[in-house]
């Protein structure tokens, strides 16, 4: 046993920032076990007189030990917890980071597609939100006989007597004529709603875009209706599917067409369109000896059915994230 003073200067010159385990399980064994230096010391402290000054040494000595030794463990906590927080704080601030954008859905990706190439050809977009219309504005106006088959319950959803859920987006023709003076150059869209059965290829709800051109123009003529939709295919397929025109009947428009597209091995039809007949134009007070008009009418969920191929049309109306991501803002 060497002098305590050794001891204590050895003690003291131990750097707490350095110490490691191995140094401290050392300490332990050489100072604070049974056999260990302090014991050592109390053990001699009985057989000498000057016990006072002693005793204040080997306090000294046990009490910068166990202050080592707590330390050290406060320290390697520290150590330890801040890795923690660092790495808690780590994966955090980047879960949090990464914000995954929303996307558009599909069929308004598809609509303002539309939307957007006849902005291009100076159409007006205008908005008439009201779904639930009179049968007047749906029908009436439009030239339906009173026995034409779409009017009846299985097709329409009636609210009332009168009114109900708009079945095409058409009668906003008449709204608008109704309210504006010609000439018109208009785009809009919408949902209707008809009542039929929901498979693959149908659903009670779908989304129309229509658009209306009344003017005197001599211009203003089949081939000019024509060369729109022709516009309208190439600029959103351009030249990959066939089409054809095909002689149809709207009571509102006369003649009247239909477009289909060859898609899948079949024919499907994604576009109604006509000269505007003269009884609607007469219906909203026009000159219907000056004026002329052509009118479109084109299904949303079926163009996006092509244009993304997508099977069933169910698909749009689930809420499917995943499915709705896939989707890109690419207009
Ligand atoms: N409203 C028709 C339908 O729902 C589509 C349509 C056909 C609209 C001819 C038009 C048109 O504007 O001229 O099936």
């Amino acid at each position: 046993m060497k002098n305590i003073n050794k001891y204590i200067l050895n003690i003291n010159k131990i750097n707490l920032k350095e110490i490691k385990k191995k140094d401290i399980l050392k300490l332990k064994k050489k100072y604070l076990n049974k056999n260990g230096i302090i014991n050592l010391y109390l053990k001699k402290i009985k057989f000498i007189k000057n016990k006072k000054e002693l005793g204040k040494k080997i306090n000294y000595l046990k009490s910068k030990i166990l202050y080592l030794i707590k330390n050290y463990k406060s320290i390697l906590k520290n150590k330890e917890s801040s890795k923690i927080k660092y790495k808690i704080n780590y994966d955090f601030f980047f879960k949090k980071k990464k914000k995954t954008l929303g996307s558009l859905h599909p069929i308004s990706l598809i609509k303002q597609k539309i939307i957007n190439i006849f902005k291009k050809l100076n159409f007006n977009l205008i908005f008439y939100k009201r779904e639930i219309e009179d049968d007047y504005h749906n029908f009436d106006y439009l030239n339906f006989s009173k026995y034409h088959p779409s009017r009846q319950m299985q097709d329409t959803y009636y609210i009332n007597k009168k009114d109900l859920l708009r079945t095409h987006t058409s009668s906003i023709q008449i709204r608008y004529m109704k309210t504006h003076k010609p000439p018109i150059r208009i785009i809009t869209f919408g949902k209707v709603y008809r009542n039929e059965t929901i498979s693959k290829s149908s659903y009670n709800m779908f989304h129309q875009i229509e658009i209306l051109y009344v003017d005197k123009d001599e211009f203003l003529s089949i081939i000019y209706l024509k060369n729109l939709i022709n516009y309208l295919i190439i600029n959103l397929f351009g030249s990959k599917y066939k089409y054809r025109y095909r002689i149809s009947y709207f009571p509102f428009t006369k003649p009247s067409f239909e477009l289909d597209i060859y898609y899948n091995f079949k024919w499907v039809e994604i576009i109604g369109c006509g000269m505007v007949h003269y009884k609607i134009l007469k219906n909203v007070n026009y000159n219907y000896l000056k004026y002329k008009g052509l009118a479109i009418g084109i299904g949303v969920e079926r163009i996006a059915m092509i244009y993304y191929n997508i099977k069933d049309i169910r698909e749009f109306f689930k809420n499917d994230i995943r499915f709705l991501k896939q989707f890109k803002y690419e207009l």
